[in-house]
């Protein structure tokens, strides 16, 4: 791969990169719709909260949160279920869980992506048994292997059978901060 993304990925160390699938501008776009989408469909509601999935969603919520044009509270929830390989255990550990109320509030789920669907999997009910008015999730990436109990209301993009990273994806914790997706 020769391009300023190849180079980019160099400096930061993903030298392996293979292909730049979603580039920065596509991402970007997208997050804006989906912000129109969001606020239309929560308007009038005087409690959203939006709950990040840590550490993966972090700079998709950044930039989703700067597009909803209504009042909203922002906490996280930390799930872990890859540890440092590229298949998903299907494990999925609790690292933190917010004291936050959810009870009767309309919450939004942000998760990264949806792979083998585990992590929805414990937290979607985690969070139903709190009592939530209303529960939504919105996944930037989707990769469509299975089909969820509750399928993720806006999904960013469906993603290829690849590893991917970047815009807040990680391998072993490195390459989050790359500002485009790519896969290894
Ligand atoms: P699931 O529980 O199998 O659906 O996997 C979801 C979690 O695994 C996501 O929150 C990500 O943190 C991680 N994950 C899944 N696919 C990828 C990938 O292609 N790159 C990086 N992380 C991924
Ligand atoms: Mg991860």
């Amino acid at each position: 791969m020769t391009s300023p993304e190849a180079e980019l990925a160099r400096t930061i160390g993903a030298d392996g990169l293979r292909r730049v699938v979603f580039p920065r501008e596509r991402i970007e776009a997208r997050v804006v719709q989906m912000g129109e989408e969001i606020t239309r469909h929560y308007s009038g509601s005087p409690d959203l909260l939006v709950l990040g999935l840590l550490k993966g969603s972090f700079i998709f919520l950044a930039d989703l949160v700067r597009t909803i044009r209504l009042p909203l509270h922002v906490d996280f929830l930390i799930a872990e279920s890859y540890g440092a390989g590229r298949v998903s255990s299907g494990e999925v550990r609790f690292v933190y869980d917010p004291s936050v109320r959810i009870e009767n509030r309309d919450v939004l789920l942000v998760e990264d992506i949806v792979d083998g669907g585990s992590t929805m999997g414990v937290v979607v009910p985690l969070l139903l048994g709190r009592r939530p008015k209303s529960l939504e999730v919105c996944a930037l990436l989707h990769k469509r292997r299975v089909r969820l109990a509750k399928e993720p209301r806006w999904v960013g993009f469906d993603a290829p059978e690849e590893f991917l990273v970047g815009y807040g994806l990680d391998h072993a914790e490195s390459f989050r901060h790359l500002p485009f997706i790519g896969s290894l």
